[in-house]
């Protein structure tokens, strides 16, 4: 069975580039969360939930579609992309997780450049970011993911 991973990537693409690495040679469908209608959730054999991180959390759209949509006990992984202060990280997911039965196989992050705010004026922070060893790593933990769900 497929995995789908539901993502918001806005600020630079950076999430969006770390589930391309993942997704390169498997079985995966990438859902855009800002387009996102009737979805078979479950033929699905796990689904990943992706975002920036904006204002130390990830986007409430996400967490929306995982309260709304998901099946109770579907299993899930997280991941996500921080300029430098990741606040809560996927903390409203996991505790999204534990209320509806959902096992988390686990979570991936790393730095995304990001030029919000003051940080423009410099030039941006985490440039280069995501680079080529986070997409390796990314793609570890993919194949990770898949070994546990066996
Ligand atoms: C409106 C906004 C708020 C942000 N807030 C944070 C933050 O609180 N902490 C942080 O580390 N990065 C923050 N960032 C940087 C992003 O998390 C980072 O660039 C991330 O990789 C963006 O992912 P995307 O390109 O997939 O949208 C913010 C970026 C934007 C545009």
């Amino acid at each position: 069975m497929k995995t789908a991973i539901c993502y918001y990537s806005r600020h630079h693409g950076n999430t969006r580039k770390v589930l391309e690495a993942m997704a390169a040679g498997s079985e995966v469908d990438l859902i855009d969360v800002t387009d996102c209608h009737d979805i078979p959730w479950e033929t699905y054999a796990c689904i990943g939930f992706a975002s920036g991180i904006y204002a130390f959390d990830v986007h409430p759209s996400v967490v929306d579609v995982f309260r709304q949509q998901l099946p109770s006990g579907t299993p899930v992984f997280f991941v996500y992309t921080y300029g430098g202060a990741k606040g809560r990280g996927a903390g409203q997911l996991e505790a999204a997780a534990r209320e509806k039965g959902c096992p988390v196989l686990g979570a991936f992050r790393c730095k995304g450049y990001d030029t919000f705010g003051p940080f423009r004026l410099i030039g941006g922070i985490a440039k280069g970011r995501p680079n080529e060893r986070d997409l390796a790593h990314a793609r570890s933990f993919f194949q990770e993911v898949q070994t546990r769900l066996r």
